[in-house]
């Protein structure tokens, strides 16, 4: 066993990982170790974005990584109602309530009990319109009958850590996706190779490998955005943890005024600079199956 850490700048929290088995089985337990502690501590707190967006990180932050999230993926959050929709990852479940209050009718499934133990006390707090259930379950093998009409996940590939894994996630997620239907993913997935932000819990995986796993898996990219082209705060996030605390803040907080306004307004644009993307995916007919992957991804909006 060796140490190694979360994927929160403060490094703060160490995750012990083991070999693997081959199978990625070492490292889900230690991923789901990680969420159940990081739920348990943060989940029922305020709107329980600690647990959820960057660990360690104050509230500024997070409220503003929510924001970003947000206004990025709002087009595709005016679902209507009856639409039968799957959330891998929920978390606390702040986007599958979202979903149910316009009538959906949500599975979310979640790796953490404790998340999904919150994410079922907050819905009952909330009473969204349309049926919101909850289930504990590994993306890489959903225990989910049937299809839905949107899939949908906010920064979970992204957790899911060995390249078998990640595959087999996306081709189960492609099968529950019901003909005519729409993945809606939101992942770290940079233009280039960087894994300076990698961890025991995190990867930065190029967006070239989602767009081939995603080809392989039959699935064609419709569309593709960028949510946060700025540098800056992923620059900073190896420091944050290392400098005194109220000088980690002044600079963050500088970070923030400065890059999250240019976020918001350049960020769907900036589709190759953003170390975030939105994927919005539907199944391939027969025939595009037969075309190049740089053909068959059509990226309005892409700067490049
Ligand atoms: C960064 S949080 C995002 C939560 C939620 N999507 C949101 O945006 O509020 C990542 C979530 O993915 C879950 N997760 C990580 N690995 C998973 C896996 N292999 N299968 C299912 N859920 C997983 C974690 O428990 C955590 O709730």
């Amino acid at each position: 066993m060796h140490a190694l850490f979360g994927n929160y700048p403060g490094r703060q929290h160490a995750v012990a990982v083991g070999a693997d088995a081959g199978d990625g089985s070492c490292r889900t337990a230690q991923s789901k170790l990680y969420w159940d502690q990081r739920a348990r501590r943060f989940a029922s707190q305020g709107s329980g974005l600690a647990a959820v967006c960057a660990y360690g990180m104050p509230w500024f932050y997070n409220g503003a990584i929510h924001l970003l999230q947000y206004l990025a993926l709002r087009p595709w959050l005016r679902v209507p109602s009856g639409t039968r929709v799957l959330e891998i990852g929920c978390g606390v479940g702040r986007w599958s309530r979202r979903l149910a209050s316009r009538g959906a009718s949500v599975t979310g499934i979640d790796l953490s009990q404790h998340m999904v133990t919150e994410a079922r006390r907050r819905t009952r707090e909330h009473k969204p319109k349309g049926p919101c259930n909850f289930l504990v379950s590994d993306v890489s093998a959903p225990a989910v009958t049937g299809r839905f009409d949107v899939v949908f996940g906010v920064t979970v590939l992204q957790h899911v850590l060995t390249a078998g894994q990640f595959e087999r996630a996306v081709q189960s997620l492609t099968d529950h996706l019901a003909p005519g239907g729409r993945m809606i993913l939101l992942e770290a997935a940079p233009s280039r190779p960087v894994s300076r932000c990698d961890s025991a819990i995190f990867v930065a995986r190029e967006e070239r490998l989602y767009f081939e796993a995603f080809r392989r898996a039959g699935l064609k990219c419709v569309t593709s955005i960028g949510v946060d082209p700025m540098p800056w705060k992923t620059a900073f996030l190896p420091h944050y943890g290392r400098l005194p605390r109220p000088l980690a803040l002044a600079i963050l907080m500088a970070i923030m005024v400065v890059s999250v306004p240019i976020d918001l307004i350049f960020g769907r644009r900036l589709r190759q600079a953003s170390w975030h993307k939105v994927f919005v995916l539907e199944h391939e007919s027969p025939l595009e199956r037969c075309i190049p992957t740089a053909v068959a991804c059509r990226l309005p909006g892409a700067d490049a």
